[in-house]
């Protein structure tokens, strides 16, 4: 075990306690048990030498912060976009795929971050958006005006002849963006509509006056969804790639990729008839897509082009990966993990969608694991930035243990930024509001480095000012405050992810699914074969009464409880899971062999 004791160069203090780090245990992982840490740029650290602070964060201040991330115990650090950008989705719309927004600095910026984090043994991975640009790219402006190759670099359709003779879209397909719809519905605005009828979504297409035709928009009418059955398209994308990778990126996270498969013959979507409004609020559930995105036929190809870069022999040496954002169902899914398992595979968004209930998560655990394939790496998410926060979604206690539970399970670990300081949903005023879908803003406010005024250590420029505004209800949760107390949640995913990069059976053991004699106590281990290293995790969903629970067919007797997710650090307290294991509400108990 080797301690390292880092110099804090940032405006927190960080007692040198909580700035150890297992170091040669975490620089040795590799994707395959790696913990991956989501920075949403706009709202993560303004550097403190920019004058005058801007509001947003910056490049410089990611840097600025990687002894935090490397205390924490992190091995990758994904980047959502950071790209030119007229903001219309978080940055989603990008402008040029291959440089900084102003805001947040410059490529120079960005190349002393890719050193410094690989000093530390920080990878970087950077969002990459396939589907679509901002209406403001180079590109989309000369496909308008039909300027020579670009003519075809974009979805365009000249429409259909309605009643009256007006230009109508060519088909039903809908824009994922369509909430709007269900609000404009509150407000009166569509009185029209029987009271039992459903919201109409936001049609796909957009009339350009430019160019007098439609043009395809999966999302906001500012993202026009790039044409990828043209060659030339997705050789220019693959470029993109190939840029990044050439400034030391080690891998992309690779953004909404199941809606560049499409069917472009353009077909109408099916009506989902079982569609309510509990299952799902936005109207855009109301169609079911099979033809709009998700079509296997190009989708697999196209996703298999991509890989191949990594394979390319310039970069075949490095140890590169790609995770796949695709909200699609399980055997699609697996078809998708099927390409390049050795180099990609899709998120595992399934803890994100059960519900907190034991046999849910169980069932949901169990399965994943069983249709891994051999070659794949497995990954574990709890949140990301299109998501309710976990403390939200969960309460603070549950969303402790949810955090154990995933940690300890094999593969590449996904955080969210503010996540592990237990950060909650925010309220946001209504003009502050910066998500076209209307929803995504509160789990996307600053962090809090530490609870002065006026911005939580976030940047020094003034309130109104800031990208998204301070979260003051959080301020009690600043990092500075968390580092102090060792039972605060910051405390906990220190604990959780120095035992995870610590402990043989948490770094490659494999995934046993386990039994319990009480329904509402979940288990699972992990076992690793060469050295017999085992670990169990028992986790009691029930919000109000301890309970004892045994694992009748654990193959290790006694062991030792290393972590709770209610008071952290353990003092050798010996346990016999086959007797029983008393956890109180809502705890997670992390026990290896004794
Ligand atoms: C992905 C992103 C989301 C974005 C959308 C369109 O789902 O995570 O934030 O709005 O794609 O790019």
């Amino acid at each position: 075990m080797v301690l390292e004791i880092h110099n804090i160069n940032n405006r927190g203090n960080s007692s040198l306690l909580d700035t150890y780090t297992h170091s040669a245990a975490r620089a040795h992982s590799s994707w395959s048990n790696a913990v991956v840490y989501q920075v949403y740029p706009w709202t993560f650290a303004e550097d403190s030498d920019r004058q005058p602070q801007l509001g947003h964060g910056s490049i410089r201040g990611i840097e600025e912060r990687l002894p935090y991330l490397e205390a924490l115990g992190v091995n990758a650090v994904w980047l959502s976009p950071f790209y030119p950008s007229p903001m219309v989705d978080g940055g989603y719309d990008v402008a040029d795929f291959k440089n900084i927004h102003p805001d947040l600095g410059t490529l120079e910026d960005f190349d002393s971050l890719v050193r410094a984090a690989r000093r530390r043994h920080i990878r970087l991975m950077v969002d990459f958006i396939p589907n679509h640009s901002s209406n403001a790219h180079e590109w989309f402006q000369k496909s308008r005006r039909r300027e020579g190759e670009y003519d075809d670099w974009y979805i365009w359709h000249p429409g259909i002849e309605g009643e009256n003779g007006e230009r109508q879209p060519p088909n039903n397909w809908a824009s994922v963006f369509s909430m709007p719809q269900r609000q404009a519905r509150a407000r009166g605005e569509m009185e029209w509509l029987r009271d039992d009828e459903w919201t109409p979504p936001l049609p796909a297409w957009e009339w350009d006056e430019v160019r007098n035709e439609f043009y395809l928009h999966s999302f906001a009418v500012e993202q026009p969804d790039l044409n990828w059955s043209n060659p030339y398209v997705r050789e220019a994308m693959k470029d993109v790639m190939r840029f990044w990778l050439d400034r030391g990126v080690d891998g992309f996270r690779i953004d909404a990729v199941n809606h560049i498969g499409k069917n472009m013959k353009f077909p109408d979507e099916e009506i989902n008839t079982a569609y309510n409004e509990e299952w799902s609020d936005n109207p855009y559930d109301q169609i079911i897509r099979h033809h709009s995105c998700n079509y296997p036929r190009t989708l697999h190809e196209y996703i298999w082009e991509m890989t191949q870069v990594l394979k390319d022999e310039t970069y075949e040496h490095r140890d590169l990966r790609i995770i796949l954002e695709a909200y699609m169902g399980e055997s699609d899914l697996r078809d998708i993990d099927a390409i390049a398992p050795e180099v990609a595979s899709t998120f595992n968004f399934g803890s994100l969608m059960a519900s907190w209930d034991a046999n849910n998560r169980k069932i949901q655990m169990d399965y994943y694991h069983e249709r891994l394939l051999r070659e794949a790496v497995p990954n574990q998410v709890n949140g990301n930035h299109d998501k309710s926060r976990l403390v939200s979604r969960l309460g603070d206690e549950s969303a402790r243990a949810a955090a154990v539970v995933s940690l300890f399970l094999p593969g590449m670990r996904f955080i969210y930024n503010g996540e592990e300081l237990g950060l909650a949903d925010a309220e946001i005023p209504e003009d502050r509001r910066m998500d076209p879908n209307g929803l995504r803003d509160p789990e996307r406010t600053p962090i809090p480095w530490d609870d002065s005024l006026p911005n939580n250590g976030f940047s020094n420029a003034q309130p109104e000012d800031l990208w998204l505004p301070v979260n003051h209800a959080d301020s009690h949760k600043a990092v500075t405050r968390q580092e102090g107390d060792n039972k605060s949640s910051l405390a906990l995913y220190r604990a959780a992810l120095r035992l995870c990069h610590d402990l043989p059976a948490a770094r490659t053991g494999k995934y046993c699914s386990l039994q319990t004699d009480n329904d509402q106590v979940l288990a699972y281990g992990r076992e690793d074969e060469g050295t017999g290293a085992q670990l169990i995790v028992l986790t009691n969903f029930n919000h109000e009464h301890a309970i004892k629970a045994c694992v009748p067919e654990s193959s290790f007797v006694i062991g030792e409880v290393v972590l709770s997710s209610l008071e952290v650090e353990q003092k050798n307290q010996r346990v016999d899971v086959r007797v029983g294991v008393t956890l109180a509400p809502n705890e997670s108990l992390v026990i290896v062999r004794a």
